[in-house]
């Protein structure tokens, strides 16, 4: 089965494309590099010993993507192309709305046309908003508290219209918690073409001496430390968990939500040690105030995932740590740089 992989140039889209082609699918990428560079596919075809169909468009372009379908027979289509900062979609809700509601629209509407009805979808553990209990289950209350958070909501709601509408459909809507680490050979990870927002690439930046001191946002939240506790989960279980979807998809019509993260919290300050550990550097650091939006807790059961699609984090802090180093030490210019 051909699948698509819109954005599969990004962080986990190149990930996804690793791990379908190592379980028997082929792959299509578009990307139009907004947030990732072409290498990035280089790399997968070093990893994977195969040839990537790369096409470098927007997926707002429906004509491209009409002629596209028409080059190539696409069974399904994994969508991951999207802006994804929380703090610059708050300054720029008009581009966020844009780029992520039409573009998933757009996208939807070509599938239509060309009858393929396999779609899965990069949601966000964002879309529990500021949970009342956790660990977090699918069925908890939904809700977001900013542009970025809200478009993805809003897609998931799109989503579940279409099935409504036609039951032929075959969705998967995937709730990340928070995405970590990298390819363990060191030639594939996060490289973002902006200042990292995220806490790990944040770490990777100060043990690699290009950031002077990690902030730390909050010291205050009522956790065991003080500091913000999340579900980190390696990019490559998560890549593995969109296999699992599309195996599960392809037996029948239906539409899915499911959680992906490990079901383990940990806490900024327990990062930052882990880190430590896995690069032997030191990590400085200072509390600041907490940032604006952010929660306390969040850590998924991932009991459903397990249940639903037969998926299950294998890989433990200490392994996410040490495959960000070895891509952050290979790679210090992310892929502008020639890997050593
Ligand atoms: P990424 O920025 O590395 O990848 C997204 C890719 O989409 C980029 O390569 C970008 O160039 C491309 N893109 C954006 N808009 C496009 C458009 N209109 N047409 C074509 N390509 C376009 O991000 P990622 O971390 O790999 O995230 C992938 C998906 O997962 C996103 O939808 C994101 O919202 C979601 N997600 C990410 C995280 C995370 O922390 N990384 C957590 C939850 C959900
Ligand atoms: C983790 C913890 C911070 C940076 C965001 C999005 C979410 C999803 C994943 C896309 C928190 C603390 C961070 C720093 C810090 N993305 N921190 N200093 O906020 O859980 O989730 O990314 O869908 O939608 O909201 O992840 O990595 O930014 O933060 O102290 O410089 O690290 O306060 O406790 P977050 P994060």
């Amino acid at each position: 089965m051909k699948v698509l992989l819109t954005g599969g140039a990004g962080y986990i889209g190149t990930h996804t494309c690793i791990e379908l082609i190592k379980s028997g699918y082929e792959v299509v990428v578009v990307d139009n590099l907004c947030n990732s560079s072409a290498d990035s596919i280089k790399r997968v075809e070093i990893i994977t010993g195969k040839k990537i169909s790369f096409y470098k468009l927007d997926i707002r372009d429906k004509n491209a993507l009409v002629q596209l379908f028409k080059r190539e027979t696409i069974g399904g289509v994994i969508h991951f192309a999207g802006l994804k900062a929380v703090g610059e979609s708050v300054e720029k809700p008009i581009q966020y709305y844009e780029n992520n509601l039409c573009g998933t629209i757009i996208l939807a509407d070509v599938m239509r046309e060309f009858n393929c009805k396999t779609f899965v979808f990069s949601s966000s553990a964002t879309v529990y908003g500021d949970p009342q209990t956790v660990p977090i289950k699918e069925d908890s209350q939904l809700s977001a508290v900013n542009p970025y958070g809200r478009s993805k909501l809003m897609i998931e709601e799109f989503l579940q219209d279409i099935f409504v509408s036609d039951d032929s459909w075959k969705i998967a809507i995937l709730r990340y918690f928070n995405p970590v680490g990298a390819h363990e050979s060191g030639l594939v990870g996060e490289a973002s073409n902006n200042i990292p927002n995220n806490l790990m690439p944040y770490l990777s930046q100060v043990a690699s001496g290009n950031i002077d001191k990690l902030k730390i946002f909050g010291g205050d939240y009522d956790t065991p430390d003080g500091t913000g506790i999340r579900d980190y989960v390696h990019v490559v279980d998560l890549a593995g968990g969109h296999v699992k979807a599309l195996n599960k998809l392809n037996k029948k019509p239906q539409i899915l939500k499911v959680n992906l993260g490990t079901g383990i919290g940990y806490s900024v300050l327990e990062m930052v040690k882990a880190f430590e550990l896995a690069s032997g550097r030191k990590i400085a650091f200072e509390i600041v105030d907490r940032r604006q939006g952010d929660i306390a807790i969040s850590y998924t059961d991932p009991s459903y995932a397990e249940e639903s699609l037969n998926w299950k984090a294998k890989y433990d802090l200490e392994k996410m740590c040490q495959d960000t180093w070895r891509w952050q030490s290979q790679n210090p210019d992310g892929y502008n740089n020639t890997v050593k």
